[in-house]
């Protein structure tokens, strides 16, 4: 799209995958406004080529200045709280930052006329399933808070489409994971669950080992399985998917993201081990709870609905900027 019609509101623009769409945004020409409340994300992580406005979602009269003033005709929205078992802990932190947040944010569009929205879902919308890879018209069986508090935003998403003026896409992630090859910016929250980061914190010498949780899955080698996608994929889709929502305003749709294809733990490990020429201590483990044997997702839909193509479809790669992004994390404090 080469004149950009209007500028584009990202929600959690601080963040690990909102940053990295901010970049994919700016790439592509268009201006962007980050709305962020910096409770996990980072300042530094918006360019200074974007103006950044700090506060919450669910802040109705700010958003509403913030659309009004900016003229914004697109919101991008990835503020939200994502760490599974603590909302399995506390689900009513899950239930007001994801969707009763969502729903603030979704009437302030329809109160300003915004025509376009983009939702933040995920894999997790789908629980355990019945057979892989994931279709998106396969059931929605979330197995934890997080899970279902995203799909209540598809919901909310659906019916507010129906009836107003707005289309919007909600992406559901599989796995997402590296960072921006240019080294602008990556995942960089304290306290990491996910399996590339905390591989990569142990080459760095923040973890002693990585623990692999369950050996008994049914799985090729008994460890999970998940399709990986990396981030500025990710970020790339969002960017093919605003153009959609605007090229198609009568149309919205719900729709996986990944590459259609799994590795295991032992692979991924197996990956980080090859770019490092070094071995990381693996400590086998107890399954975690809650954690499905394999996902991987059908990405047909996508592949049919957007021009967006994946270019970086590559594990080693996907490792080597996760690794790239640790190495800067570590030198910023002051460890190598
Ligand atoms: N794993 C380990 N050791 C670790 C961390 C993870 O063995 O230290 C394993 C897990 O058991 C799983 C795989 O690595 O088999 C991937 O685990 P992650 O924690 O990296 O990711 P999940 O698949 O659990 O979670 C992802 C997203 C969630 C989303 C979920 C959907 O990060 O946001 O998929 O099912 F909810």
């Amino acid at each position: 799209m080469p004149d950009k019609p209007f500028p584009v509101l990202v929600t959690g623009g601080a963040g690990y995958i909102g940053s990295h769409a901010v970049l994919a945004l700016l790439d592509a020409g268009w201006p962007v406004v980050v709305l962020d409340d910096l409770s996990t994300g980072f300042r530094w992580a918006v360019p200074d080529a974007v103006t950044f406005v700090e506060g919450n979602v669910a802040d109705m009269d700010l958003v509403g200045r913030t659309l009004a003033d900016h003229g914004i005709g697109a919101i991008l929205h990835f503020a939200g709280s994502i760490v599974v078992p603590e909302s399995v802990v506390d689900p009513l932190k899950y239930y007001r930052n994801n969707t009763a947040a969502s729903r603030a944010l979704i009437e302030a569009a329809v109160t300003a006329g915004v025509p376009h929205f983009i939702f933040s879902s995920t894999a997790a919308t789908y629980g355990i399933p019945d057979e892989v890879p994931i279709r998106e018209d396969m059931p929605n069986r979330p197995i934890n808070p997080y899970g279902t508090s995203k799909l209540m935003t598809e919901h909310m998403l659906r019916d507010v489409a129906a009836a107003h003026p707005l289309n919007f896409c909600a992406l559901r992630y599989f796995n997402v994971a590296g960072a921006d090859p240019e080294g602008r910016s990556g995942q960089s929250t304290a306290g990491a669950t996910h399996l590339i980061k905390i591989a990569v914190e142990a080459v760095t010498g923040k973890r002693a080992h990585v623990g692999v949780f369950g050996t008994d899955y049914d799985t090729p080698d008994g460890t999970g399985v998940r399709d990986y996608i990396h981030v500025s994929d990710l970020a790339d889709a969002h960017v093919a998917a605003l153009e959609w929502l605007i090229e198609n305003p009568a149309e919205s749709r719900i729709m996986n993201c990944g590459y259609g294809r799994g590795y295991s733990v032992m692979e991924v490990l197996d990956t980080v081990d090859r770019v490092t020429n070094t071995p990381i201590v693996r400590k086998l483990e107890a399954r975690r709870a809650g954690d499905p044997d394999l996902l991987t997702a059908d990405n047909s839909l996508i592949l049919e609905t957007l021009p967006w193509r994946p270019k970086r479809d590559d594990l080693s790669l996907i490792v080597q900027h996760a690794l790239q992004w640790e190495h800067k994390l570590a030198e910023r404090r002051g460890e190598s």
